[in-house]
């Protein structure tokens, strides 16, 4: 019997395809063996709290009726309000967005910050709606989650294809229907209206500092390091910067418009120009075009998924010629290529510690929308190193003990953690 038959599942979830849930549940199921008396409580991690499905509807610019599909999954707030990004894409389903809301149950936890789990999603293609499409679609989609969101019941941010302009219209939408004006119903935030300084660099910076912890333990210098990057938005551009910035290479970057290659390092700062210009890395010229799949064969020292999940599989691990991945991502390998990359002794700094930048910096934020005290941002990234260097030795010093990767440590923090809340808590009523 497999390991995905032996869960009880939730009438909604096809058995026969789990799709991201179902890597999740394989991820719970490596760390209950270590969470002690703990594990009495570990099905509360195998169901989300709450899943809301909406419909949302938008007159189009051309006067047609338009529905489209949207979701909040709520799936832990046992050791604070929910947090987790919204994201719209035209493949997003309720089993992706109920993976992403308890990878940040664990993120939340493996970090320390005082939030549960939560994240959003519609279903839609964004580059297929004008401006004002897009904003009608948030305005409605905020107002059917409204209901179960609020500065201390769940706080969206951004995610894949949202930024600072939709949160704001999720802010406004909120205010208006709550009669008030809630800065903290939402992070990610421009600076003009409670936003914090840092917040856009905080993911790609912190998947830059915990890379560079993980190759102070290694011995490795970052300064004249190779690196490859999937995914050239937010996270990815940022961390290549950072490393590029820090004397490191940047041997290879792929995203969704093509995959350019340079052994002796690509010019970022033209790069990231030429991205702003044109969409996306396809058409560099200040390096070679290579097929799509050749990607994942580049000798690097780090590897930077920082696209989408599922794109380090069974198949194309093997050939992965990288000493480090660092999961920009959420969810960006299956636990087969984990399994793969083990025993060909690459190291796997997981997303739930790698991309924990950004909610550390959404934290900063709802503490300071709260407090109405802002920061500057030389004390933010201050604080966000912190954050993650802390978190990162005391993931790796679990690892050490147990013998594990640093997924399941980071596990193995978080789940008990959220545990210990649970039952401290106790069962109500
Ligand atoms: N933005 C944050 O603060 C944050 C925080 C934590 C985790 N993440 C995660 O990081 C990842 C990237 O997020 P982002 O905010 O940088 O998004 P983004 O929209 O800014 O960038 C996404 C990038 O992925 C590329 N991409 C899309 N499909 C691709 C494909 N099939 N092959 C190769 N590249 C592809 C796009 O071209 C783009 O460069 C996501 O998994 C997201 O969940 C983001």
């Amino acid at each position: 019997m497999s390991q995905q038959q032996n869960h009880a599942l939730p009438s909604y979830l096809d058995p026969n395809d789990l799709g991201p849930w179902g890597i999740y549940l394989k991820q719970v199921d490596r760390v209950t063996p270590y969470l002690g008396s703990l594990a009495r409580w570990v099905e509360t991690l195998k169901r989300p709290k709450r899943a809301l499905i909406v419909d949302v509807p938008i007159e189009l610019d051309d006067g047609r009726i338009a529905h489209y599909e949207g979701y909040r999954v709520q799936h832990n707030t046992s050791r604070g309000p929910g947090k987790g990004g919204v994201r719209y894409h035209q493949d997003v389903t309720l089993s992706e967005v109920m993976a992403l809301s308890a990878w940040m149950s664990v993120k939340n936890a493996a970090i320390n910050v005082p939030f549960g789990g939560a994240k959003g999603g519609i279903r839609v293609d964004p580059r297929t709606l004008s401006q004002p499409e897009l904003e009608r679609m948030t305005r409605r989609y905020t107002s059917e989650i409204g209901v179960i969101i609020g500065p201390s019941k769940d706080i969206p941010a951004p995610d894949v294809n949202t930024n600072a302009q939709i949160m704001s219209w999720m802010m406004d939408t909120y205010s208006m229907n709550e009669g008030l004006t809630s800065t903290g119903v939402v992070t990610g935030k421009p600076v003009a209206l409670g936003g914090s300084l840092g917040r856009t660099e905080a993911t790609g910076r912190g998947v830059f500092v915990v890379a560079c912890e993980a190759a102070r333990d290694a011995g490795l210098d970052v300064a004249g390091s190779r690196v490859a990057v999937q995914g050239f938005g937010n996270v990815g551009g940022t961390a290549a910067r950072l490393f590029y910035d820090a004397g490191a290479k940047i041997v290879a970057a792929q995203d969704h418009t093509g995959t350019v290659f340079k052994a002796d390092g690509l010019d970022v700062p033209d790069l990231i120009a030429h991205v702003s210009r044109a969409g996306g890395v396809g058409g560099f010229e200040g390096g070679e075009a290579i097929a799509a799949e050749d990607f994942w064969g580049v000798e690097t020292d780090f590897l930077i998924p920082a696209a989408l999940e599922g794109q380090i599989t069974s198949k194309n691990a093997d050939r992965i010629r990288a000493r480090f991945v660092v999961e920009g991502a959420n969810g960006p390998t299956t636990p087969e290529a984990d399994d793969i990359l083990t025993d060909k002794g690459i190291t796997v700094v997981p997303d739930v510690l790698a991309n924990a930048g950004g909610v550390t910096v959404s934290y900063f934020e709802w503490v300071q929308d709260f407090s109405s005290f802002f920061w500057s941002e030389e004390e933010i990234n201050q604080r966000l190193e912190r954050i993650m260097r802390e978190a990162y030795a005391s993931i790796s010093q679990v690892a050490k003990q147990h013998q594990v990767t640093l997924r399941t440590a980071a596990f193995i923090v978080a789940c008990t953690r959220i545990l210990q809340a649970r039952q401290v808590r106790g069962l109500y009523p």
